[in-house]
Order: structure tokens, then C-alpha cells, then sequence
């Protein structure tokens, strides 16, 4: 396993992969590698013959009361993960290598990034969207894999690449979970075991949707109200609890009849730590298996 720090060293390896006539699979992360980020590894092998990892804190995608100090940086055990999963490319830049001084330019995709996430976190896409333009510009070709936990992200990453002719094939894995529902997340690290306890009120609320989805005639506002009755009576603090069109991502009429196809995403703060998590109906399984 190569790890480089330099962008035009990983440039040149990423350019090896396919000289060589071998399918490259890129993980986009920003460390704090869990099973989660695995299965992406994992599902990037499926589809490629070598697997390049990015780890990179991206500042730009924090914003100023954000947690982009205290984000976990594990750097010597995502070595090993990688290393025994089987990674061929490790990419670990600085922050002066990807926003070198001088540099002036953010990258922004419209109306996907309008409600959910971005209504919250203003900047956060725009630094999303930036970094991953600059990521998949070294890599080149590639297969690049992310994870559906982060709905809105994957819909955006790939908007992005479609409008900037990224020559990359942008693939959403299914959310990894632990045994009880909750989605893995690197942030998971900062629960203490009564906020642990509490979060389950995310899965719970979003199997709630999923089965109350099957209800003739119920409207995404009924879906809605139910989702933030269960994460209010957990004493979760609401971000949002949105029922949205699921390519367009703008939010359904409350009193809509709920299509077939509908995201139900929540965001929702125990303690200083935002958790996110999401389900979209007819497509996938219940969080917490009935
Ligand atoms: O999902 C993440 O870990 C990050 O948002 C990404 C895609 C690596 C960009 O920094």
C-alpha cells in the first residue's frame, strides 16, 4: 500500500492504475475509518481493480462553530485498516496542498443543496462539492464510492460530476449499521453511553416512517409529525425532520399523499454532537429490523 502526501505523486500513482489497464475505485473520507467506511472500500473493490483512499479533514465543509478541531483524526489506525483491507493507494494531503495560498475558487451546486443539510450548515456543501472537484481532478477516471447515510451528499456528488463532466461513475452504498439501527458515523465517537442510549430514537422514528409510509393515504406532513414525536420524546433536539422528493430534494407539501418514492431524513443534536441519518421509502429496509 503507497500513502502519499503530495498531490501530483498521487496524481502520477492514480494515473499508473489505469496505464497499467486497471480500473481505479476511489473512497473519498475524512478519516476516522469504521465499518461503514469498510463497506465502501469493500464496494469499491467490487467494481475496481485497486482502491485509492482519500483521508482529508476538509476545513471548508466545517462551519466557524463547528467540529472541525475536535473531529476525530486517527490517522496510524486508518493506515492499518486500509492496509488489511486491502487498499492500494492511501492519499493523506495537508490543508496547504489542497487550499494552497493565493487559491480563490469554491465550488457550488444550486437547488439540491438548498433544504436539509444545507439549510443548517450554509457552507457545508459548497465545501463538500469544492473538495470533491479537486479529489476526483487527481484521481482522474475512476469509480468513486460514498455512502447513502449521507443522502444528500451522495445526490449533489452527483449532480456535480454529471454538470462538470467529471469522468467519474459516482455509486451510493446502503447505510451500515450497528446491531440495534444506529448508522455508523465517525461521530458516533463522541456519545457518552446515555446519549448512545438516546440516539436510537433516530432508527426507531425512521422504521416508525417506514411502516406508517405503507399506510393508505397518509400524507408526508402525518409522516413528518411522527418522525419528530419520537426524536422530541427521546429529548433529542430537532435540526430537521424532512420529507422530501427524493432526486429533487426540495421538501413535500404537508399534506400531500406520500408518492411511493419519498426520503425521510432527520438531523438532531444529543449534546454538542449532530447525528443525521435518513431512509427512502420502497427502496430501503427498515433501520431497526422488524
Ligand atoms: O463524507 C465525507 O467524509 C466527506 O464529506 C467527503 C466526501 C470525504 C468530503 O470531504
Amino acid at each position: 500500500m503507497d500513502v502519499i502526501d503530495d498531490k501530483e505523486a498521487f496524481r502520477r500513482a492514480c494515473d499508473g492504475v489505469r496505464l497499467r489497464g486497471e480500473r481505479l475505485g476511489v473512497v473519498p473520507t475524512m478519516g476516522a475509518l469504521h465499518a461503514g467506511h469498510l463497506r465502501l472500500v469493500a464496494g469499491a473493490a467490487e467494481r475496481a481493480d485497486r482502491v485509492a483512499v482519500t483521508l482529508f479533514v476538509n476545513p471548508t465543509q466545517f462551519g466557524p462553530n463547528e467540529d472541525f478541531a475536535r473531529y476525530p483524526r486517527t490517522l496510524a489506525q486508518d493506515l492499518e485498516r486500509c492496509a488489511a483491507a486491502g487498499v492500494s493507494l492511501v492519499f493523506t494531503p495537508s490543508v496547504e496542498q489542497m487550499y494552497p495560498p493565493g487559491e480563490r475558487t469554491r465550488v457550488r451546486v444550486d437547488s439540491l443543496t438548498e433544504h436539509l443539510c444545507g439549510r443548517s450548515r450554509p457552507v457545508h456543501f459548497e465545501g463538500v462539492t469544492t473538495i470533491v472537484t479537486k479529489l476526483l481532478s487527481l484521481t482522474g477516471p475512476c469509480v468513486a464510492v460514498f455512502g447513502r447515510k449521507d443522502y444528500q451528499q451522495l445526490k449533489v456528488v452527483q449532480r456535480l460530476c454529471a454538470d462538470l463532466l467529471l469522468p467519474a461513475e459516482i455509486v451510493g452504498l446502503a447505510t451500515v449499521r450497528e446491531p440495534d439501527g444506529l448508522a455508523l458515523s465517525s461521530r458516533n465517537a463522541y456519545l457518552s453511553a446515555s446519549d448512545r442510549a438516546r440516539a436510537l430514537a433516530i432508527p426507531r422514528a425512521l422504521s416508525a416512517a417506514l411502516v406508517h409510509a405503507g399506510t393508505d393515504g397518509v400524507t408526508a406532513g402525518e409522516i413528518k409529525r411522527g418522525v419528530e414525536q419520537t426524536l422530541s420524546q427521546a429529548g433529542l433536539r430537532i435540526d430537521y425532520a424532512t420529507v422530501a422528493d427524493p432526486d429533487l430534494l426540495q421538501p413535500l407539501a404537508h399534506d400531500v399523499p406520500l408518492p411511493p418514492r419519498a426520503l425521510v431524513a432527520v438531523a438532531a443534536y444529543l449534546g454538542d454532537t449532530r447525528l443525521i441519518d435518513n431512509v427512502v421509502t420502497s427502496e430501503d429496509p427498515p433501520p431497526i429490523p422488524s
